[in-house]
C-alpha cells in the first residue's frame, strides 16, 4: 500500500469532473487499498479520487470510531433524497477549515462494489452527509462552494496565502 498525497483547495486539479470506473480489477482494488490508507493516515472520514488527482469516480468513507468500518462507492448516484440538514464540515483538501452547510438529510445512493456488483444504499445523519460531500468532489466541487461568496473568497485568499509563504 501506498500513501497518496492530497491536493489542497483552490489547486485545479480538484475542479475535473471524474470519469465512471470501467476496469474492476487489481489496479482499482489497489487504488481502494491506497485511499483508505492515505484517508486513515490524514486523518478523515471521507476521500474521493480526485482529491489524490484520479479523475476516476471511487469514494471511500469510514465514519465508525475504530477505523474498521471502511465503505467503498465505485460510480455512486444519488438516487433519492429527502429533507434538509446542516452539519459542519470540513475537507481533507482545505485543511483546518469547518462550516456548516446544508444537504439532504436522507439520501438513497446507488453504487457498485469492486468487482463491479451494483449495491444500493440508504443514509442519514453523518453517513448521509459524508456521501454527498464526497460524492460533490467527483464533479468538481467543493464544500466552500455551498458557502456565501464572502465566506468563500476568505477562505480562498487564506489558502493563496498559505500557497505564498510555503514557496
Ligand atoms: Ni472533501
Amino acid at each position: 500500500m501506498a500513501l497518496l498525497e492530497i491536493l489542497h483547495y483552490p489547486d485545479p486539479r480538484l475542479r475535473k469532473k471524474a470519469r465512471p470506473v470501467t476496469h474492476f480489477d487489481d489496479a482499482l482494488r489497489k487504488l481502494v487499498a491506497d485511499m483508505l490508507e492515505t484517508m486513515y493516515r490524514a486523518p478523515g472520514i471521507g476521500l474521493a479520487a480526485p482529491q489524490i488527482n484520479i479523475a476516476q469516480r471511487v469514494v471511500v468513507i469510514d465514519i465508525s470510531r475504530e477505523n474498521n468500518t471502511p465503505q467503498i462507492f465505485i460510480n455512486p448516484e444519488i438516487v433519492e433524497s429527502r429533507g434538509k440538514d446542516t452539519m459542519e464540515e470540513g475537507c481533507l483538501s482545505v485543511p483546518d477549515t469547518y462550516d456548516t452547510v446544508e444537504r439532504a438529510a436522507w439520501i438513497r445512493v446507488k453504487a457498485m462494489n469492486t468487482n463491479g456488483e451494483s449495491f444500493e444504499l440508504e443514509c442519514e445523519g453523518l453517513l448521509a452527509v459524508c456521501v454527498q460531500h464526497e460524492l460533490d468532489h467527483l464533479d468538481g466541487k467543493l464544500f466552500v462552494d455551498r458557502l456565501s461568496t464572502l465566506k468563500r473568497s476568505r477562505i480562498r485568499r487564506k489558502f493563496e496565502k498559505a500557497q505564498r509563504l510555503a514557496l
